[in-house]
Protein backbone atom coordinates (compact mmCIF):
# COMPACT_ATOMS: atom_id res chain seq x y z
CA UNK A 1 0.00 0.00 0.00
CA UNK A 2 1.00 3.71 -0.42
CA UNK A 3 0.86 5.57 2.52
CA UNK A 4 1.32 8.74 0.94
CA UNK A 5 -1.67 8.28 -1.32
CA UNK A 6 -3.52 6.06 1.19
CA UNK A 7 -3.22 8.78 3.98
CA UNK A 8 -4.92 12.00 1.21
CA UNK A 9 -8.21 9.72 1.35
CA UNK A 10 -8.27 8.39 4.78
CA UNK A 11 -7.01 11.29 6.01
CA UNK A 12 -10.38 13.38 5.31
CA UNK A 13 -12.81 10.59 7.70
CA UNK A 14 -10.33 12.08 10.75
CA UNK A 15 -12.80 14.14 11.56
CA UNK A 16 -11.71 17.01 14.09
CA UNK A 17 -14.21 18.67 16.71
CA UNK A 18 -14.45 21.39 14.58
CA UNK A 19 -15.11 21.14 10.68
CA UNK A 20 -11.49 21.38 10.09
CA UNK A 21 -10.13 18.15 8.33
CA UNK A 22 -7.05 16.48 7.97
CA UNK A 23 -5.02 14.79 5.28
CA UNK A 24 -1.48 14.06 6.49
CA UNK A 25 -0.27 13.80 2.98
CA UNK A 26 -0.92 16.98 2.31
CA UNK A 27 1.65 17.99 4.89
CA UNK A 28 4.42 15.87 3.06
CA UNK A 29 3.33 17.05 -0.37
CA UNK A 30 2.49 20.68 -0.23
CA UNK A 31 5.81 22.01 0.05
CA UNK A 32 6.92 20.43 -2.90
CA UNK A 33 3.84 21.60 -4.86
CA UNK A 34 4.48 24.54 -3.92
CA UNK A 35 8.15 24.75 -5.19
CA UNK A 36 6.52 23.71 -9.10
CA UNK A 37 4.00 26.12 -8.34
CA UNK A 38 6.24 29.20 -8.01
CA UNK A 39 8.37 28.10 -11.05
CA UNK A 40 5.11 27.98 -13.57
CA UNK A 41 2.57 30.50 -11.73
CA UNK A 42 2.02 33.77 -13.43
CA UNK A 43 2.36 36.66 -10.91
CA UNK A 44 -1.19 37.84 -10.49
CA UNK A 45 -4.50 36.39 -11.23
CA UNK A 46 -7.07 34.09 -10.23
CA UNK A 47 -6.28 30.55 -8.83
CA UNK A 48 -9.30 28.28 -9.01
CA UNK A 49 -8.68 24.44 -7.04
CA UNK A 50 -10.93 21.54 -8.13
CA UNK A 51 -11.05 19.25 -5.30
CA UNK A 52 -9.82 20.91 -2.41
CA UNK A 53 -10.58 17.79 -0.07
CA UNK A 54 -9.84 19.09 3.12
CA UNK A 55 -8.68 22.93 1.86
CA UNK A 56 -5.12 22.34 3.63
CA UNK A 57 -3.35 23.00 -0.06
CA UNK A 58 -5.59 25.55 -0.62
CA UNK A 59 -4.48 27.67 2.41
CA UNK A 60 -0.90 26.93 2.03
CA UNK A 61 -0.43 28.20 -1.28
CA UNK A 62 -2.23 31.39 -0.02
CA UNK A 63 -0.41 32.07 2.24
CA UNK A 64 3.24 31.67 0.23
CA UNK A 65 1.89 33.04 -2.51
CA UNK A 66 -0.11 35.93 -1.33
CA UNK A 67 -0.26 38.25 -4.80
CA UNK A 68 -2.62 35.68 -6.41
CA UNK A 69 -6.32 35.11 -5.64
CA UNK A 70 -7.43 31.73 -4.68
CA UNK A 71 -10.75 30.21 -5.78
CA UNK A 72 -11.23 26.36 -3.88
CA UNK A 73 -14.06 24.29 -4.09
CA UNK A 74 -15.01 20.54 -4.03
CA UNK A 75 -18.36 18.82 -4.50
CA UNK A 76 -19.22 16.84 -0.97
CA UNK A 77 -20.58 18.49 1.70
CA UNK A 78 -17.98 18.09 4.29
CA UNK A 79 -15.28 19.03 2.09
CA UNK A 80 -16.56 22.18 1.65
CA UNK A 81 -17.18 22.83 5.62
CA UNK A 82 -13.45 22.08 5.98
CA UNK A 83 -12.56 24.12 3.35
CA UNK A 84 -14.84 27.17 4.64
CA UNK A 85 -13.22 26.00 8.21
CA UNK A 86 -9.68 26.36 7.01
CA UNK A 87 -10.39 29.46 5.13
CA UNK A 88 -11.62 31.00 8.30
CA UNK A 89 -9.23 29.66 10.65
CA UNK A 90 -6.33 31.46 8.20
CA UNK A 91 -8.07 35.00 7.57
CA UNK A 92 -6.71 35.45 4.51
CA UNK A 93 -8.46 38.22 2.39
CA UNK A 94 -7.39 36.74 -0.54
CA UNK A 95 -9.00 32.92 -0.47
CA UNK A 96 -12.34 32.72 -1.25
CA UNK A 97 -15.26 31.22 -0.11
CA UNK A 98 -15.14 27.82 -1.99
CA UNK A 99 -17.79 26.87 -4.57
CA UNK A 100 -19.49 23.40 -4.87
CA UNK A 101 -17.96 22.27 -8.22
CA UNK A 102 -19.00 18.51 -10.07
CA UNK A 103 -16.45 18.22 -12.71
CA UNK A 104 -18.53 15.30 -14.57
CA UNK A 105 -20.92 18.08 -15.06
CA UNK A 106 -20.21 19.78 -18.31
CA UNK A 107 -20.74 23.74 -17.31
CA UNK A 108 -19.24 23.40 -14.35
CA UNK A 109 -17.86 26.47 -13.77
CA UNK A 110 -20.64 28.33 -15.35
CA UNK A 111 -23.39 28.42 -12.94
CA UNK A 112 -21.00 29.57 -9.62
CA UNK A 113 -19.06 31.69 -11.86
CA UNK A 114 -22.76 33.70 -12.04
CA UNK A 115 -22.52 34.48 -8.08
CA UNK A 116 -19.19 36.69 -9.27
CA UNK A 117 -20.01 40.30 -10.42
CA UNK A 118 -19.62 40.95 -14.06
CA UNK A 119 -17.13 43.15 -13.97
CA UNK A 120 -15.12 40.77 -12.37
CA UNK A 121 -13.09 38.36 -14.31
CA UNK A 122 -14.79 35.59 -12.37
CA UNK A 123 -18.28 36.68 -13.51
CA UNK A 124 -17.41 36.25 -16.99
CA UNK A 125 -16.26 32.59 -16.03
CA UNK A 126 -12.55 33.30 -16.38
CA UNK A 127 -9.73 32.07 -13.99
CA UNK A 128 -5.82 32.23 -14.66
CA UNK A 129 -4.85 28.67 -13.20
CA UNK A 130 -7.13 25.84 -12.89
CA UNK A 131 -5.21 23.74 -10.08
CA UNK A 132 -6.44 19.85 -8.85
CA UNK A 133 -4.43 16.94 -7.12
CA UNK A 134 -5.71 13.73 -6.35
CA UNK A 135 -8.88 13.35 -8.20
CA UNK A 136 -8.47 12.28 -11.47
CA UNK A 137 -7.31 8.71 -10.08
CA UNK A 138 -10.11 8.25 -7.45
CA UNK A 139 -13.26 9.53 -9.60
CA UNK A 140 -14.84 8.08 -12.82
CA UNK A 141 -13.23 8.54 -16.33
CA UNK A 142 -15.43 11.32 -16.72
CA UNK A 143 -13.89 13.33 -14.10
CA UNK A 144 -10.59 13.20 -16.19
CA UNK A 145 -12.32 14.63 -19.20
CA UNK A 146 -14.73 17.27 -17.12
CA UNK A 147 -11.80 18.64 -15.78
CA UNK A 148 -9.84 19.26 -18.94
CA UNK A 149 -12.92 20.41 -20.74
CA UNK A 150 -14.12 22.35 -17.93
CA UNK A 151 -10.76 24.21 -17.82
CA UNK A 152 -10.57 24.73 -21.28
CA UNK A 153 -13.70 26.61 -21.41
CA UNK A 154 -12.71 28.93 -17.93
CA UNK A 155 -9.34 29.68 -18.40
CA UNK A 156 -8.37 32.74 -20.11
CA UNK A 157 -5.35 32.48 -22.99
CA UNK A 158 -2.27 31.82 -21.47
CA UNK A 159 -3.38 30.29 -18.10
CA UNK A 160 -2.48 27.39 -16.97
CA UNK A 161 -3.96 23.50 -16.02
CA UNK A 162 -2.18 22.11 -13.42
CA UNK A 163 -2.80 18.34 -11.87
CA UNK A 164 -1.09 16.24 -9.34
CA UNK A 165 -1.09 12.65 -8.35
CA UNK A 166 0.07 9.77 -9.94
CA UNK A 167 0.02 8.49 -13.54
CA UNK A 168 1.25 5.59 -15.93
CA UNK A 169 3.44 6.18 -18.78
CA UNK A 170 2.71 4.29 -21.86
CA UNK A 171 0.62 2.28 -20.46
CA UNK A 172 2.81 1.19 -17.30
CA UNK A 173 2.85 2.15 -13.47
CA UNK A 174 5.94 4.16 -12.78
CA UNK A 175 6.25 1.88 -9.33
CA UNK A 176 5.21 -1.30 -8.20
CA UNK A 177 3.38 0.62 -5.28
CA UNK A 178 1.27 2.32 -7.76
CA UNK A 179 0.44 -1.04 -9.03
CA UNK A 180 -0.88 -2.02 -5.39
CA UNK A 181 -2.45 1.73 -4.77
CA UNK A 182 -4.61 0.83 -8.26
CA UNK A 183 -5.49 -2.44 -7.16
CA UNK A 184 -7.06 -0.89 -3.45
CA UNK A 185 -8.91 2.20 -5.90
CA UNK A 186 -10.63 -0.58 -7.94
CA UNK A 187 -11.72 -2.22 -4.38
CA UNK A 188 -13.07 0.86 -3.65
CA UNK A 189 -15.07 1.20 -7.10
CA UNK A 190 -14.17 -0.26 -10.46
CA UNK A 191 -13.97 2.71 -12.51
CA UNK A 192 -11.39 4.34 -10.22
CA UNK A 193 -7.83 3.87 -11.51
CA UNK A 194 -4.53 5.29 -12.00
CA UNK A 195 -4.77 6.93 -15.28
CA UNK A 196 -2.44 7.13 -18.52
CA UNK A 197 -1.03 10.33 -18.87
CA UNK A 198 -1.01 10.27 -22.77
CA UNK A 199 -5.00 9.94 -22.09
CA UNK A 200 -4.61 13.52 -20.01
CA UNK A 201 -2.58 15.05 -22.94
CA UNK A 202 -4.62 13.68 -26.01
CA UNK A 203 -7.62 14.77 -23.78
CA UNK A 204 -5.97 18.37 -23.39
CA UNK A 205 -5.06 18.60 -27.21
CA UNK A 206 -8.49 18.37 -28.36
CA UNK A 207 -9.56 21.26 -26.61
CA UNK A 208 -6.38 23.55 -27.43
CA UNK A 209 -4.93 22.55 -23.70
CA UNK A 210 -0.99 22.18 -24.63
CA UNK A 211 1.22 19.60 -22.36
CA UNK A 212 3.94 22.06 -21.11
CA UNK A 213 5.93 20.27 -18.59
CA UNK A 214 6.04 16.96 -16.59
CA UNK A 215 7.78 17.40 -13.16
CA UNK A 216 8.56 14.52 -11.20
CA UNK A 217 7.30 14.29 -7.91
CA UNK A 218 8.08 12.44 -4.21
CA UNK A 219 6.00 9.22 -4.09
CA UNK A 220 5.79 8.53 -7.37
CA UNK A 221 3.77 11.05 -8.61
CA UNK A 222 3.61 13.47 -10.92
CA UNK A 223 2.87 17.23 -11.26
CA UNK A 224 1.71 18.01 -15.06
CA UNK A 225 1.81 21.44 -16.92
CA UNK A 226 -0.70 22.83 -19.57
CA UNK A 227 -1.03 25.89 -21.00
CA UNK A 228 -4.45 27.15 -22.58
CA UNK A 229 -3.15 28.02 -25.92
CA UNK A 230 -6.01 28.40 -28.65
CA UNK A 231 -9.69 29.06 -27.84
CA UNK A 232 -11.61 25.89 -27.29
CA UNK A 233 -14.72 24.85 -29.18
CA UNK A 234 -16.59 23.70 -26.38
CA UNK A 235 -20.71 23.18 -27.25
CA UNK A 236 -22.41 21.49 -24.20
CA UNK A 237 -22.72 17.65 -24.90
CA UNK A 238 -25.67 17.07 -23.45
CA UNK A 239 -28.35 18.79 -20.89
CA UNK A 240 -27.21 20.46 -18.10
CA UNK A 241 -28.08 17.79 -14.98
CA UNK A 242 -28.65 19.34 -12.24
CA UNK A 243 -25.37 18.76 -9.62
CA UNK A 244 -25.89 17.56 -5.89
CA UNK A 245 -26.87 20.78 -3.59
CA UNK A 246 -29.11 22.23 -6.37
C1 LIG B 1 -8.20 12.13 -2.52
S1 LIG B 1 -9.13 13.61 -2.36
C2 LIG B 1 -7.92 14.84 -2.77
C3 LIG B 1 -8.14 16.12 -2.03
C4 LIG B 1 -7.03 17.18 -2.19
N1 LIG B 1 -6.97 17.71 -3.53
C5 LIG B 1 -5.69 16.60 -1.80
O1 LIG B 1 -4.82 16.41 -2.65
O2 LIG B 1 -5.52 16.32 -0.60
C6 LIG B 1 -10.19 13.58 -3.78
C7 LIG B 1 -11.17 14.74 -3.83
O3 LIG B 1 -11.81 14.75 -5.10
C8 LIG B 1 -13.13 15.21 -4.91
N2 LIG B 1 -13.90 14.81 -6.08
C9 LIG B 1 -14.22 13.55 -6.47
N3 LIG B 1 -14.94 13.58 -7.59
C10 LIG B 1 -15.08 14.89 -7.95
C11 LIG B 1 -15.74 15.57 -9.00
N4 LIG B 1 -16.42 14.87 -9.94
N5 LIG B 1 -15.67 16.91 -9.07
C12 LIG B 1 -14.99 17.60 -8.12
N6 LIG B 1 -14.37 17.02 -7.08
C13 LIG B 1 -14.40 15.67 -6.99
C14 LIG B 1 -13.54 14.55 -3.61
O4 LIG B 1 -14.67 15.16 -3.03
C15 LIG B 1 -12.28 14.69 -2.78
O5 LIG B 1 -12.30 15.89 -2.04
Amino acid sequence: MDWERASSVEGERTMRQDAKRSAPAVARNREPILAVLRDVLPATGTFLEIASGTGEHCVFFAQHLPQLRFLPSDLGDEQLASIEAWRRHARLDHVLPPLRIDVTQEDWFRDAAGAFAQDDELGRGLVDVVFCANMIHIAPPAALTGLVRGAARHLRPGGLLITYGPYKMGGRHTAPSNEEFERWLHSLDPSYGVRDLEELVARGAEVGLHHERTFPMPANNFTIVFRRTSAASLEPTSPRAPTRGD
